[in-house]
């Protein structure tokens, strides 16, 4: 029987849902960039010539057989200094973008009914497009050490904060953005001394792309967590600590890039009183 939505244009909400139903990670990617330039160029001809439109979308993204996915206990830990070492950090952070492709197009599909400005979605698009962009540079990088994704197990814990959050989009800002891509700018100045160490340029250079772009994401997060906080009459501070202990299991780990943080619009006050360590502010004298 012919389908009669075939015709239809497809919206914001149907690319977003097309590409988490992608399972093959290149191929999911390929489908996010073409969507992301399509989009930008259809918001330059002024008026959206796409729609938003809504979507059903899955409540867990098509994956890949491999790579398996473990208890995060259960995946091996290797000497970062190593050769496994360093193929198991690349590992890890193309799994890591991975789920943050299909994060940001969820955020897309999934609130799309939200009455929200069209800068909303110029955001996550972007993001989503950055993310395509750096899970190929870190396949690139793993397949010139005679690795690929999916060779080891990765965590299989990383859909949990979306599924929490499915129903709700402050919360999902505050744990998505404002808390899991916020610790990425903590982290990173750690791995890229790594492949410095072992004269990995490639590696260098991806991971330094990564870290520049990765400031603007939780941006993004703070831009509309603080826009949505507006809309409602909310303090954004305890709206964001209520929901950061709502849906986060655990504490916020410091040492915290607060350089990095202020850029993307995070104060020191929102994350503090969620760590499990009192802060020590430098002495002045
Ligand atoms: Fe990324
Ligand atoms: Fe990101």
């Amino acid at each position: 029987m012919p389908d009669i939505q075939s015709d239809a244009p497809k919206t914001l909400a149907d690319m977003a849902t097309e590409v988490l139903n992608t399972a093959d990670g290149r191929a999911k990617t390929a489908l996010s960039r073409r969507y992301a330039a399509d989009w930008r160029a259809s918001r330059q001809e002024g008026a959206s010539a796409i729609e938003i439109g809504t979507a059903a979308p899955p409540l867990h993204p098509a994956r890949p057989d491999q790579p398996e996915l473990l208890n995060p206990r259960d995946v091996p830990k290797r000497k970062p200094g190593s050769d496994a070492g360093r193929k198991a950090l690349l590992h890890a952070v193309a799994h890591i973008e991975l789920n943050a492709v299909d994060l940001h197009w969820d955020i897309i599909a999934r609130f799309s009914h939200t009455p929200l400005p069209l800068g909303f979605f110029d955001d996550w698009v972007q993001a989503a497009d950055e993310e395509s962009k750096h899970f190929n540079l870190m396949c690139d990088c793993l397949e010139d050490l005679g690795s690929y994704y999916g060779e080891l197990p990765a965590h299989a814990g990383m859909w949990r904060a979306a599924e929490d959050t499915a129903e709700d989009l402050m919360g999902r800002l505050a744990v998505v953005p404002m808390v899991l891509e916020a610790r990425g700018l903590d982290v990173t100045p750690g791995m890229i001394k790594i492949f410095k160490n072992a004269k990995l340029d490639k590696a260098v250079a991806a991971l330094e792309l990564i870290y520049a772009e990765e400031v603007s994401h939780v941006a993004y997060g703070s831009k509309w967590f603080n826009f949505l906080c507006g809309r409602h009459n909310e303090d954004p501070k305890e709206v964001f600590h209520t929901l950061v202990r709502k849906y986060f299991k655990g504490a916020l780990k410091p040492p915290f890039n607060e350089e990095k943080r202020a850029d993307a619009g995070l104060p020191p006050d929102f994350y503090w009183p969620l760590s499990d360590q009192e802060r020590v502010l430098p002495s002045l004298d």
